[in-house]
């Protein structure tokens, strides 16, 4: 087959490692791509948010199927584009895709299938928002209702940061994103990271993983995109899978197809667990990054068997076949993120990572000029280890990290502390 991803990240270095290493791939290409995906696919400069531009390529060089990485892509409706164009993809279209693009949404499919999850009220203006907030109490959780790179989620321990999160929305600092508002309840317990396919109907579990948002060692600091993660999650034990699947996941893929909006590719599902009970804090409707790079470590080439089961509707004959491994991706940042950073910088040791199917560098933020690689990102590097046991897989992760040389990044020495 002749593949596309649509991507630039460390999720879709590790997504386009594992598609590889299955024989059906003959040829892979990855748009736009970075320094680490060029070593080993076809890299082309394209718009990914451009649907018609995507379907053309695909037309014009026969690509049988693509894989869309991030949510920006999926929420434009670049799938609904491909498929219109009879290219095979994996991935949700424009309206299943508001699993992720609008909180309220969310919120809205929970009340119909009677999910749990957090209450909550939304707000188109800042009088009643704040009314709700004093009467509700802190800690309270205030999120721009639409799509904000992350950022759009501020947890208020008192009622003063709730308000002033509040204005901050509605002058505007979250753009459309916080036109709307989604005022919930603070939720205690354990978070974690379940990974499953769903072809609108069938549901296939991927696997759990947990990771580190905030910056600094212990969990502390600012929320980044993810400063690594492992797999599996511990507190997904087979119980609160089960009970997530039956109480949250099916109702959510039932309900969707009960509104002609069937969701088709991986939902990303955002769970608090508090005396194994599950409930929801948030759909993403793509993979995590970094936690798709421990995904793939330990999926390997069945990978893109499911996907693209997933892709043409088969999960009910689909199986997976699950080491029982673990794996743990370390991310080295550019110092400053996730405030302002340098870039240009270069990035030497990448050599003396010796790649085998249990130890990867997944890049994300990286370039390469002629023979230097430059970090031109943020999140710039995913050292990922897989191993039999997680102190196993971190050991050697950590191992890699101390071969690379690079003065202007750094990472968390603490990736898998809670597990460990
Ligand atoms: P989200 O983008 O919705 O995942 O929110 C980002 C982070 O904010 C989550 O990973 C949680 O750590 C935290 N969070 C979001 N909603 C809640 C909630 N209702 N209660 C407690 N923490 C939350
Ligand atoms: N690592 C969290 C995310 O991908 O949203």
């Amino acid at each position: 087959m002749n593949i596309l991803i649509l991507g630039s990240g460390g999720r879709e270095h590790a997504l386009a490692w594992a598609v590889l290493q299955n024989p059906k791939c003959d040829e892979l290409t990855c748009a736009p791509g970075n320094a680490g995906m060029a070593l080993i696919a076809k890299c082309v400069d394209m718009d990914i948010m451009d649907g018609a531009a995507i379907s053309a390529y695909c037309l014009e060089n026969k690509v049988d199927f693509v894989i869309v990485g991030p949510e920006a892509p999926l929420a434009a409706g670049v799938a609904d584009d491909l498929r219109s164009a009879g290219v095979l993809t994996f991935g949700p279209s424009k309206a299943a895709a508001m699993l992720e693009a609008s909180k309220s949404f969310t919120k809205e499919i929970c009340d119909a299938c009677n999910a749990p999850t957090a209450a909550y009220g939304r707000f188109t203006a800042p009088e009643p928002a704040k009314a709700y907030i004093r009467e509700q109490g802190a800690p309270i959780v205030v999120k721009a209702d639409g799509l904000a790179a992350g950022k759009g989620v501020i947890v208020a321990m008192n009622e003063g940061e709730a308000l002033a999160a509040i204005d901050d929305m509605f002058d505007g600092n979250f753009g459309e994103a916080g036109a709307a508002v989604v005022i919930e309840e603070f939720m205690e317990g354990e978070e974690a990271s379940f990974f499953v396919l769903s072809d609108g109907k069938t549901v296939l579990p991927m696997g759990t993983a947990q990771d580190h948002k905030r910056v600094g060692e212990g969990d502390t600091g600012p929320n980044t995109g993810g400063m690594g993660a492992y797999s599996p999650a511990p507190v997904m034990t087979p119980q609160v899978v089960q009970k997530t699947l039956d109480e949250i996941v099916q109702p959510t893929v039932d309900e969707m197809a009960r509104r002609g909006t069937p969701f088709q590719g991986v939902l990303f599902v955002g769970l608090m667990i508090k005396y194994g009970q599950p409930r929801l804090v948030e759909y993403n409707v793509r993979f995590g990054d970094p936690e798709c790079q421990t995904l793939m470590m330990r999926l390997g080439a069945q990978a893109l068997d499911v996907m693209l089961a997933c892709a043409q509707g088969r999960l009910d004959q689909t199986r997976l076949n699950w080491a029982d491994d673990h794996a743990l991706s370390v991310v080295i940042a550019a110092d400053g993120y996730p405030g302002s950073y340098d870039k240009g910088t270069e990035i030497k040791g990448l050599d003396g990572v010796f790649p085998t199917s249990s130890l990867f560098v997944f890049h994300a933020g990286t370039r390469q000029e002629g023979d230097k690689t430059l970090a031109v990102g943020g999140r710039v590097l995913n050292v990922t280890a897989r191993g039999a046991t997680l102190r196993q897989a971190c050991d050697a992760a950590y191992g890699a990290v101390e071969k690379i040389d690079w003065p202007e990044g750094f990472y968390r020495k603490d990736i898998g502390w809670r597990a460990l």
